[in-house]
């Protein structure tokens, strides 16, 4: 077994400020990034198996149906760099196929990566398993690796779709910075599609998704010295056609002031704060939009109902990138 842990101790998530600046703006919002405390994390991982949320078994289905021709696209011993280490079905399904030389999940948090990381240390034997605690959104800070091996990275859960376009290409081309000119980028994204099958993955009937957002609340009264009523606020999420994006909110179902560390908020009846945006994007969008952070578009795949895309790019020599600048 290799298995190395590489601790970047990336900075404690300054809660209570991100909470005191979001309340304070109109419309009111809360960043997504605090979901994901641990009960947070549990009902995100019920999320994905629920009948309604298709993307999670979709990309799945992919990355098994096109193992082959994903392999021969990043090749084999290659340096693969995981962004988040999410989910173990996904990334088992991906080894299996790709036998890369060296895996390399990079997240921010060391509880979760230390355990996922050193079950697939422990599962596979010969492969040099070599995790990241980083915030992958602030550069990544991979260890030294030969500079003939090359890098592909997989991002996959269209987790790409939780960023606002503009921050999706800053993040796409950090990345891109990290993996050198002819880098892959293998990346799931969730594709556009008609509003009721997208209103009804985010508004399940075993109302999981509402607890998930609604812990949010619990997660903030806990950690913010808060006082949330959870029972007055309530769930909602809707396909923005406009924005192109499923947005979820929390309602406050009546007036009302709330604490948050000695800060005083009032709501209204019906004001919502804004939790989360995920953006869903057409194949060609989305070339652009990888075009946009130095990366070629080489092949995408996706499932017979088209629900879900898997996209290989590639980064863009520096040159190649003046000549789509200057053309
Ligand atoms: C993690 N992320 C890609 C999920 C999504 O679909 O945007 C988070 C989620 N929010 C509600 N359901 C799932």
């Amino acid at each position: 077994m290799h298995y190395t842990f590489h601790d970047h101790h990336p900075p404690a998530q300054d809660l209570l400020g991100e909470v005191l600046t979001g309340l304070a703006c109109q419309p009111k919002q809360l960043p997504p990034k605090f979901f994901y405390d641990r009960r947070g994390s549990q009902l995100f991982d019920a999320i994905t198996r629920l009948p309604e949320y298709y993307p999670t078994r979709t990309e799945i289905g992919i990355l098994r149906e096109q193992g082959d021709a994903i392999a021969e696209h990043l090749g084999h011993d290659t340096v693969l760099i995981e962004l988040g280490s999410g989910s173990p079905q996904k990334i088992r399904v991906l080894l299996d196929s790709l036998r890369p030389a060296v895996y390399m999940p990079v997240d921010i948090s060391g509880e979760h990566l230390r355990d996922s990381a050193s079950h697939i240390a422990r599962d596979y034997p010969d492969l040099k398993v070599e995790a990241v605690c980083a915030d992958y959104t602030a550069g990544l800070q991979l260890p030294d690796m030969p500079k003939d091996t090359a890098r592909a990275a997989f991002f996959p859960g269209s987790s790409i779709g939780n960023f606002v376009p503009a921050a999706a290409v800053d993040l796409l081309r950090d990345v891109g910075r990290d993996l050198g000119p002819g880098g892959a980028m293998l990346i799931g994204v969730d594709l556009k599609k008609d509003r009721q099958r997208l209103d009804v993955a985010y508004n399940d009937n075993q109302q999981i998704t509402a607890a998930f957002n609604l812990n949010l609340l619990t997660r903030i009264n806990r950690e913010a010295n808060a006082d949330f009523d959870i029972n007055r606020f309530g769930h909602r999420a809707f396909y923005n056609e406009a924005e192109g994006r499923i947005e979820m909110h929390l309602v406050s179902t009546c007036a009302q002031k709330v604490r948050v560390d000695g800060h005083h908020f009032r709501f209204e009846a019906g004001e919502t704060i804004h939790t989360e945006n995920s953006y869903k994007y057409s194949v060609e969008e989305f070339h652009e939009l990888g075009a946009e952070a130095g990366y070629e578009a080489e092949q995408v795949w996706t499932d017979p109902d088209e629900l879900f895309s898997v996209h290989c790019l590639r980064v863009m020599a520096c040159a190649d990138l003046r000549g789509r600048l200057a053309a």
